[in-house]
């Protein structure tokens, strides 16, 4: 594992790394599951929709050079390196890199793992044809920070493709969350980029699609889709717990694919 220099960091990036390094220990048994995924048989997300249905990776990994951004315990980085591409996973917490190290060395897989922030990568310009982003950075970093970060990265025609929490269940969240969404609008859309839940010490971003659409084509990218997954009644989870259909109504989340101009 491969350290960043010591600069100072943005707050929100030092309150997010300890924030990660206390939490470390509860990720250790998913992700260890989802390092044992096959290829083909990948899952994404709260519900774990199919690969197959909504594409989060290129069809044609192979040779293609590939950065996870907030790889947590780096399961996605593992699929993508089994499909063929080479591998660099970045996350801004050594807890979460150990695991991944572990994981890394019991699967036999190797790639580099790079501790430091999605929003200043110590590598070079045009370095990756494709970016992903599975719940790390395009929900913990600033998206005024880490996007043009992506741009920068990649090579013309690059992709990045994002999977976070859609803006409308985060309008719908109560604070408490053990209480389930309803189908009031909690919160503002405007003002509510930057989240801190109350009690918990994080600090996440959550753009709306005019903010989003608005940074990607600022940073020169092409907005391809905008996948709204609908969830199939049954499947547990904040949005839906004891049977609650919200996520049969509303999106959960939702996946940004986008290219980097030629
Ligand atoms: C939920 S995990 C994402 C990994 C995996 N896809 C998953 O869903 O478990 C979130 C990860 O984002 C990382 N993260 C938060 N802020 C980051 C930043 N600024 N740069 C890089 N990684 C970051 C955290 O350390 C954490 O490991």
């Amino acid at each position: 594992m491969s350290t960043t220099a010591d600069e100072p960091l943005p707050e929100h990036v030092a309150t997010n790394r300890a924030y990660w390094d206390g939490m470390a220990d509860e990720w250790v048994e998913s992700g260890g599951r989802a390092w044992a995924t096959p290829t083909g048989e990948e899952s994404w997300g709260i519900f774990g929709f199919p690969e197959s249905d909504i594409h989060m990776l290129p069809d044609d990994l192979a040779g293609l050079d590939a950065i996870e951004l907030g790889c947590g315990t780096g399961y996605v980085s593992a699929w993508m390196a089994r499909r063929g591409a080479r591998v660099t996973a970045i996350d801004n917490s050594a807890k979460q890199l150990e695991t991944a190290a572990e994981l890394q060395h019991k699967h036999g897989l190797a790639f580099p793992l790079i501790h430091g922030n999605a929003e200043r990568v110590p590598l070079p310009d045009a370095s990756f044809d494709f970016a992903i982003s599975e719940y790390g950075a395009v929900l913990w970093a600033d998206p005024e920070a880490w996007i043009p970060e992506a741009a920068r990265l990649l090579r013309p025609g690059g992709r990045l493709h994002v999977l976070t929490n859609s803006v409308i269940a985060i309008l719908c969240a109560p604070d408490d969350e053990n209480e389930p969404a309803t189908d009031r609008l909690v919160r503002p859309m405007f003002g509510s980029r930057r989240i801190v839940w109350p009690g918990d010490d994080s600090v996440e971003f959550h753009p709306s699609h005019g903010d989003w659409i608005a940074l990607f084509r600022a940073n020169g990218f092409d907005i391809l889709d905008l996948l709204e997954p609908q969830a199939k009644p049954g499947l547990e989870s904040r949005f839906m717990p004891g049977g609650s259909d919200w996520g049969t109504k509303w999106p959960v989340e939702e996946i940004w694919k986008v290219a980097k101009r030629g």
